[in-house]
């Protein structure tokens, strides 16, 4: 039996959490979870909100399937999600978004999979004011960091049977840095000659994006412009509630939903599991259970095409009506 870390977050982390593992379990799926606290509730005990313990079971399991944690704010913590991105070294993040049966939106044929550079850019956290009056941030971006990410992309696409992926950039105006992932973006491309290759500017994409995002597959970006797409592109697929996302590396990968800890609805019973199951799905794809993935996204898209949803899409469902819902509608 396959074990994987489950961290189960706080604020809704725990409602969703128990409501995805109830729905793999269903699908006859055994999962040993390895269950790691994380996140405000342990400081008070353990003096951070990510303590090495989680870190040890995630390398040890190498898969982490994990619920939001709330960020305590001014306590001198950094960002769990930064610190796990930083300590395994997870440099894609992958967001697939894709339409989800009755949840209306602007666009019917949404299928596009955004992935993100995580490590570099203007995120390395390299800044300096060089006077009172001027602040300096460095745009980095190195051949190693672009060739491991195109190739994850193209890599991606083959194994999902994708057709194209699309690399999005500024290189008209950031020649070197912007020029250097391009050149890397084109050298890779060589190498993947079924999957066909694109090149946009980002300014151009997201108006593309806003009034024709169905001619989007595979996008590939740097950190910053990743960053501010993927938001856009959720948004284009219903928003926080059906966005997930996973952060991979060469020997680690944490799979998430894009929302937080949401502390206004924790603990009322009123949270939609869907962007972590969502998530879970993806994780179960990823460690070759497809027939299981597969069973659990036909259940969760029977459960919606029936109008049966949680209040943030529309519905009238508590968190465990939904979760018993999906079980019931699994073959
Ligand atoms: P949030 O995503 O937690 O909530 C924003 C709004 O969306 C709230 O009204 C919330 O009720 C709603 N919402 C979010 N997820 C939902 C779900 N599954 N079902 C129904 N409604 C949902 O963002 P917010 O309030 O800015 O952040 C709260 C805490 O979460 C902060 O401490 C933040 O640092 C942390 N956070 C953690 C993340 C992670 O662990 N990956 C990601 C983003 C934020």
């Amino acid at each position: 039996m396959r074990t994987i870390t489950l961290i189960n977050g706080d604020g809704i982390g725990p409602e969703i959490s128990s409501a995805v593992v109830k729905i793999i379990k269903a699908s006859g799926l055994e999962i040993n979870w390895d269950i790691q606290t994380a996140g405000q509730d342990v400081i008070s005990a353990e003096g951070t909100p990510l303590p090495e313990r989680v870190l040890e079971s995630i390398k040890k399991n190498k898969i982490a399937l994990k619920a939001p944690v709330t960020t305590p704010i001014g306590k001198g913590f950094r960002s769990v999600n930064v610190q796990l991105r930083k300590s395994l070294d997870l440099y894609a993040n992958l967001r697939p978004c894709k339409n989800l049966p009755n949840i209306k939106t602007r666009f019917n044929n949404l299928d596009i999979v955004v992935v993100r550079e995580n490590t570099e850019d203007l995120y390395a956290g390299i800044e300096r004011m060089v006077d009172d009056n001027t602040a300096e941030s460095i745009k980095l971006i190195t051949r190693r960091a672009t060739e491991r990410i195109c190739r994850f992309a193209f890599e991606y696409a083959l194994k999902n049977g994708r057709k194209e992926v699309c690399v999005v950039t500024k290189a008209n105006i950031m020649k070197l840095s912007d020029g250097l992932f391009l050149d890397v973006f084109r050298k890779t491309a060589e190498n993947f000659r079924n999957i066909k290759n694109r090149e946009i500017l980002v300014d151009n994409l997201c108006m593309q994006l806003v009034q024709n995002p169905e001619q989007f597959d595979v996008l590939v970006l740097p950190n910053l412009y990743g960053d501010i797409v993927s938001d856009l592109c959720a948004g284009l697929i219903g928003g926080l509630g059906v966005a997930q996302g996973a952060n991979i590396g060469l020997d680690y990968a944490v799979f998430e939903p894009v929302h937080g800890s949401a502390p206004d609805i924790a603990g009322k019973n009123l949270a939609n599991p869907t962007a972590l199951l969502l998530s879970a799905i993806e994780m179960l794809r990823y460690i070759d259970e497809a027939q299981y993935a597969d069973k659990i996204e036909c259940a969760l898209f029977n459960t919606l095409e029936k109008g049966i949803m949680t209040k943030d899409l529309g519905g009238n469902c508590t968190t465990t009506a939904f979760t018993d819902a999906v079980i019931a509608n699994m073959n």
